[in-house]
C-alpha cells in the first residue's frame, strides 16, 4: 500500500487541540479580542504542513470546494482550524511548512498540526508528534518570532483525532488492549496540555474525540448503515479521561481556561439529523462519504500508473457530511461547528 494511501485511511482519525487564550484578569491585554491562533495536532486542524508526497490532501480532488484546487487540507474545502479561526475574527493563520512566505503571514498565529500524526509517533520521522510540534513553536518562541504578549493575547487549538490509536492497531494492538492503552494517550495529551499552558495563552480548546465507530472506514461494513458501537464506546472512555485530566489542570491552574470542544456530541447530533426538516444542517445520508477509491487499497485521490482516477466523487459535496473515509466535508465541518459556536463563543 503506497503511503499516501496508508495516511488518509488509517491515520485519519486527526486531533485536534484547539487551544484557547488564556483569560487571566491580571494581563491587561487580556480583555481585548485574541489576536492570534497558535494549532496544534493531526489532520482535522492541520492546512497544510504534510509534504506532498505524503498525503492525498494535495490531489485532486481535494480542495475542490475551497480554495478551488489541492492545497494541502484533508478535506474538499475548509476544516475546524478555519472555523475556529473565523469564530476569532481572525484570518486562518498560516501553516508551519509556509512560514518563510513573509513576515505578515505571521501576524494572525500558526499552524502546527500534522495531519496524521499523533501524541505518540505514527509514521516514525515523517510526521512530527505533538511534542515535536510543540518544540517547533518554542523555537519560534526562543528566537522572537512570538513575544510572551503575543502567546498571552492568543487562543490554542489542540486536535487529537485517533492516530494513535488507529497506529496501535495497525502494529498488532488489540481491541482489549486499547482499554490499556487509551490511558497513555490521554495522560500524553494532559502533558502537553500542560506544557502548551505554561506559555501563557489566554484559552486553550482541545478537541474531544469524534465517534470513531461512525467514520466511513468502519462503517463502509455495513454499507456505511451503522455505527461501531465498540469503537465509539472506546471513544467515550478517552473522552471521560480527557475531561477529567482538563478540569484537574483548571483546577491546579486555578483559572479555567481549557475546554474540551465536544466533536463527539456534536458529531453525533449531526449524524442522527438525517429527518429534520432543517434545510441546510441536514444531510441525506450521513455516514456516505463523498469520495472514494474504488479498488481495494484505493482512496480518494488515487490514480494508477497513467494517471486514470481509482476513486469517485459525489456531484454536490455540500450534500455529503464526509469527504473520504475520515474526513468531513467542508459542509459537515461547517454543521458541526453550527452546533458548537455558541458554547464556545461563551468560553472566549
Ligand atoms: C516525539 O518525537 C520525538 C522526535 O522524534 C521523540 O524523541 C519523542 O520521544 C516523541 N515523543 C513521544 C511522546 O512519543
Ligand atoms: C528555548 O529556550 C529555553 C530556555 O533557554 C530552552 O530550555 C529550550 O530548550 C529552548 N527550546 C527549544 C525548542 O530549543
Ligand atoms: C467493531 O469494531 C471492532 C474493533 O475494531 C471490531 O472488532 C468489530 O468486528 C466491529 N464490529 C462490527 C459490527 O463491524
Ligand atoms: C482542586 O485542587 C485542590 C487543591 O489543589 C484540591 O484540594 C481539590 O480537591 C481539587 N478539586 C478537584 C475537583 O479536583
Ligand atoms: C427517516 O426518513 C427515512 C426516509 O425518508 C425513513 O425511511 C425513516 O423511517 C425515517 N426515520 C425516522 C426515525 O423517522
Amino acid at each position: 500500500m503506497e503511503l499516501s494511501t496508508l495516511i488518509v485511511s488509517f491515520f485519519c482519525f486527526c486531533s485536534l487541540i484547539t487551544s484557547g487564550a488564556l483569560g487571566s484578569a491580571h494581563h491587561h491585554h487580556s480583555r481585548g479580542h485574541p489576536t492570534k491562533l497558535f494549532v496544534f495536532g493531526d489532520s482535522y486542524a492541520d492546512t497544510g504542513n504534510v509534504r506532498k508526497a505524503l498525503a492525498n490532501s494535495w490531489k485532486a480532488p481535494y480542495g475542490i470546494t475551497f480554495p478551488g484546487k489541492p492545497a494541502g487540507r484533508f478535506s474538499d474545502g475548509r476544516v475546524l482550524t478555519d472555523y475556529v479561526a473565523k469564530s476569532l475574527g481572525l484570518k486562518t493563520p498560516v501553516a508551519y511548512a509556509w512560514r518563510d512566505a513573509g513576515v505578515k503571514k505571521l501576524r494572525y498565529g500558526m499552524n502546527f498540526a500534522f495531519g496524521g500524526s499523533g501524541v505518540f509517533d505514527t509514521l516514525a520521522d515523517l510526521l512530527p508528534n505533538m511534542t515535536t510540534q510543540i518544540d517547533f513553536f518554542e523555537n519560534l518562541f526562543n528566537e522572537s518570532v512570538y513575544t510572551k504578549w503575543d502567546v498571552q493575547s492568543s487562543v490554542v487549538l489542540v486536535t487529537l483525532s485517533g492516530n494513535d490509536y488507529a497506529a496501535y492497531l495497525e502494529k498488532g494492538g488489540t481491541i482489549q488492549g486499547l482499554q490499556g492503552f487509551i490511558p497513555r494517550v490521554v495522560n500524553q495529551l494532559a502533558l502537553n496540555l500542560r506544557r502548551i499552558s505554561e506559555f501563557g495563552p489566554r484559552k486553550i480548546v482541545v478537541a474531544a474525540l469524534q465517534p470513531l465507530g461512525c467514520l466511513p472506514r468502519m462503517t463502509q461494513l455495513t454499507s456505511f448503515q451503522q455505527c461501531n458501537d465498540t469503537e465509539n464506546t472506546a471513544v467515550q472512555f478517552h473522552n471521560l479521561l480527557l475531561r477529567q485530566a482538563v478540569a484537574g489542570l483548571n483546577n491546579e491552574t486555578r483559572r479555567n481556561h481549557i475546554f474540551v470542544l465536544d466533536l463527539y456530541d456534536s458529531f453525533t447530533t449531526v449524524l442522527d439529523r438525517k429527518n429534520d426538516t432543517k434545510g441546510k444542517l441536514k444531510f441525506e445520508s450521513p455516514l456516505k462519504p463523498c469520495c472514494v477509491g474504488t479498488c481495494a487499497g484505493c482512496s480518494c485521490g488515487s490514480v494508477d500508473a497513467k494517471g486514470t482516477k481509482l476513486y469517485t466523487v459525489c456531484s454536490d459535496p455540500k450534500s455529503s457530511f464526509f469527504w473520504d473515509s475520515s474526513h468531513p466535508t467542508q459542509a459537515g465541518w461547517r454543521a458541526v461547528y453550527t452546533n458548537l459556536k455558541s458554547t464556545l463563543e461563551q468560553f472566549f
